[in-house]
């Protein structure tokens, strides 16, 4: 596995392998890496060309300098795990690489609407600068295929809204969501859990588990409210539990009782911010 910390020598690793007429696949992660990444590389893995994994932890996705400075950091196992599991090339970039000309936004894309709900109204700025920086990563890596998680499902609608919207001419991959045993989703931010917040959070899967069964007999809005008890009552703090169209985003009214829809949830487990999703109707 090549180690790439600048630019000009991955554009020019790069330039060789376009000689070979192979797909380039691309992971971008912010490192912390955990059996969630690792599905991403697999799938990276199965276009059968060079799969690339960029570790970039970027400042201006984070509407919190604390919760920048305190995102886990472990790039000699997040290298080991990387190596063991078929990545060809790790890009790890500093942040003059990324933004050499300052990290103002100067992107010519808005993500509209999906910057104002969810993740976008408690996490102001949050979706711009991870535009801003998958923008960056695809001009550097140049890309056949991008691969993403599910787990950050609004991520995935706004670099799908990116890609359209810029005919940035890159397919966009999705994996599902890995779990630990008990239901919670992997996370980097897992491992700052403290060991009773770590038992306390699997209530997070288990309120969309028991959303998806009352939506069967309720309406939409009675099946939130009693999700959003339920992780109360387990001594997290939610900020939103959202039933929603999984294309539009938008919250589905008590009289669509036909149709996809995807439960999003954001809760604090002490000072730990966890997000989650799941279809709970198909
Ligand atoms: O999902 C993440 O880890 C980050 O938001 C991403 C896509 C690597 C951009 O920094």
């Amino acid at each position: 596995m090549l180690i790439i910390n600048e630019s000009r020598e991955l554009n020019s690793f790069l330039s060789l392998f376009e000689l070979t007429g192979l797909k380039v696949a691309f992971v971008p992660t912010m490192g912390a890496l955990h059996q969630g990444h690792i599905a991403l590389i697999r799938k990276a893995n199965q276009s059968g060309g060079l799969v690339v994994c960029s570790i970039f932890i970027n400042p201006t996705q984070f509407n919190k300098t604390e919760d920048f400075e305190k995102y886990p950091v472990q790039a000699e196992s997040d290298i080991d795990l990387l190596k063991a599991n078929g990545c060809d090339v790790v890009f790890l970039p500093k942040k003059e690489e990324i933004y050499p000309n300052g990290t103002d936004y100067d992107l010519p894309f808005d993500p509209g609407y999906l910057d104002d709900i969810m993740e976008g109204k408690f996490r102001p700025g949050h979706f711009k600068g991870v535009a801003q920086v998958v923008y960056r990563l695809l001009e550097l890596v140049q890309p056949h295929e991008l691969v993403m998680g599910e787990k950050d499902f609004q991520q995935v609608a706004v670099i799908r809204k990116m890609i359209a919207d810029m005919e940035l001419g890159v397919e966009l991959v999705t994996c599902r969501t890995v779990r630990e045993k008990d239901g919670l989703a992997m996370s980097s931010r897992n491992l700052l859990l403290k060991a009773d917040y770590r038992e306390k959070a699997t209530v997070i899967y288990q309120s969309m588990v028991e959303c998806r069964e009352n939506l069967k007999s309720m309406k939409a809005s009675q099946a939130k409210k009693m999700a959003i008890e339920k992780i109360e009552s387990a001594g997290l703090k939610p900020e939103y539990f959202e039933l929603v169209d999984p294309f539009t985003l938008l919250s589905i009214s008590d009289e669509q009782t036909k149709g996809p829809v995807q439960a999003c949830v954001a809760a604090w487990a002490g000072n730990v911010r966890l997000i989650d999703n799941m279809p709970v109707r198909h």
